[in-house]
């Protein structure tokens, strides 16, 4: 018989969102050439693009760029004009998807400044990513500064209200070989996405599809990492959950079927009637940097967190019995949005009646507002950029 799903699980963790940085080229920094944009969007053109920004169609007028090679390592940081990246049509990552990225966000603070959320954690989990994935990882603080320097220079594209500019940072493994080993050359870039919210309703509960036909990760995979093949496998059983009328897939494990993991882009949690919360362990997940700032902010509270595997079939008899009160999606896109009703194969159920529920959006308005920094940040999570 085969290990468990549980028993492999605890077997091999895989590592927290913030192992400590050690010293040698994890602290390496690197100085920013700037070039201002030739050609950028003129006043008149941005401020109809940030009308109704939606999510990731509309892009600043810069970004910012690092190169890697064996011989030079990480050399020639620019922030330039946003453009075209030439790419030889035998470049590794066209044929062996060896990319990974990170997604966070600025926020406009009411006094006009610009806050990051945890671009620490987010560096943390790129060095992680690129050590799964075989790739050169970048320093801590030349993925911090090449952030605060795109933010600095486009400063100006910053949405108002609750809007926020979505920051995507990526890396691409740019050596011409057809061989398949490691690259031996990478471009990291930052780009930059003026976005409202995720999902056309905003925090509107969404609907979930399980999908029982595909999974996202298995232990020993890349699942806990942000590569882009993750998503590219999760995309035919997104589109499955969209047939079904559904905003989102929920991806099972991979060796029972049954355990809750994550969404296709989003972390889950669960409330239930004596208040605790639950939310599915790391291992095969991504480990989500909103997942571990709400489990943090619960905690403050007062509140249970538990990081324990839960089952589909449980999630049905607890929504059944009403000792489920609620469920909700989280990450740096999605913010939190209550999870209103879940679809599968064998059947539909609804949560809190379908409506948004009060844990879901009092959590939400708490991680907002340290985001913004209309709160106290008592966990240090803010970097002022401006
Ligand atoms: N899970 C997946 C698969 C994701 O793509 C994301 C988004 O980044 C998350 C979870 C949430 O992670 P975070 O809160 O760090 O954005
Ligand atoms: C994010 O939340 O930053 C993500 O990368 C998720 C993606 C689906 C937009």
């Amino acid at each position: 018989m085969g290990v468990s799903f549980e028993q492999a699980r605890t077997a091999r963790p895989t590592p927290e969102i913030a192992p400590a940085p050690t010293a040698g080229s994890k602290g390496m920094s690197l100085k920013f050439e700037i070039q201002p944009a030739t050609n950028p969007a003129s006043e008149k053109e941005r401020a109809a693009r940030l009308v109704d920004p939606g999510f990731g169609r509309i892009f600043t007028d810069h970004m910012a760029v690092v190169r890697y090679n064996q011989a030079k390592g990480w050399h020639g940081a620019r922030v330039e004009s946003r453009a075209n990246f030439p790419l030889d049509p035998a470049a590794a990552v066209l044929h062996y998807a060896q990319e990974i990225f990170e997604g966070l966000k600025a926020y406009k603070r009411d006094d006009g400044g610009v806050n990051l959320f945890r671009p620490d954690a987010n560096a943390r989990r790129f060095w992680n990513s690129a050590e799964r994935m075989a790739m050169a990882p970048l320093p801590e603080p030349v993925f911090i500064e090449a952030v605060e320097q795109l933010v600095r220079i486009d400063r100006a594209w910053m949405p108002g209200g609750e809007g926020s500019l979505y920051l995507r940072p990526f890396m691409i493994a740019s050596e011409v070989f057809l061989g398949v080993k490691p690259s031996a050359e990478y471009i990291f870039a930052v780009i930059a996405s003026p976005v409202g919210s995720y999902f056309k309703g905003g925090p509107a509960p969404v609907s979930i599809w399980v999908s029982e036909n595909y999974t996202r990760a298995a232990i020993g995979g890349t699942g806990a990492v942000k590569c882009g093949g993750n998503y590219a496998a999760s995309l035919r059983a997104q589109a499955e959950a969209i047939d079904h009328g559904c905003d989102q897939v929920v991806f099972l494990d991979a060796v029972e079927r049954r355990y809750i993991e994550e969404l296709g882009g989003m972390n889950v949690f669960f409330v239930f009637d004596d208040g605790s919360l639950l939310t599915p362990p790391l291992g095969t997940i991504l480990p989500g940097i909103t997942r571990d700032s709400i489990i943090a902010l619960a905690k403050d509270s007062g509140t249970r967190v538990r990081e324990e595997a839960y089952t589909i079939d449980q999630w049905r008899a607890d929504a059944a019995s009403g000792k489920l009160k609620e469920a909700f999606a989280c990450g740096t896109a999605a913010v939190i949005s209550p999870i209103g009703k879940v679809c599968s194969a064998s059947g539909d159920f609804l949560i809190s009646g379908g409506a948004a529920g009060p844990v879901a959006m009092g959590l939400r308005k708490k991680l907002v507002d340290i985001q913004y920094g209309r709160a106290a940040d008592p966990h240090n999570w803010i970097r002022k950029v401006l």
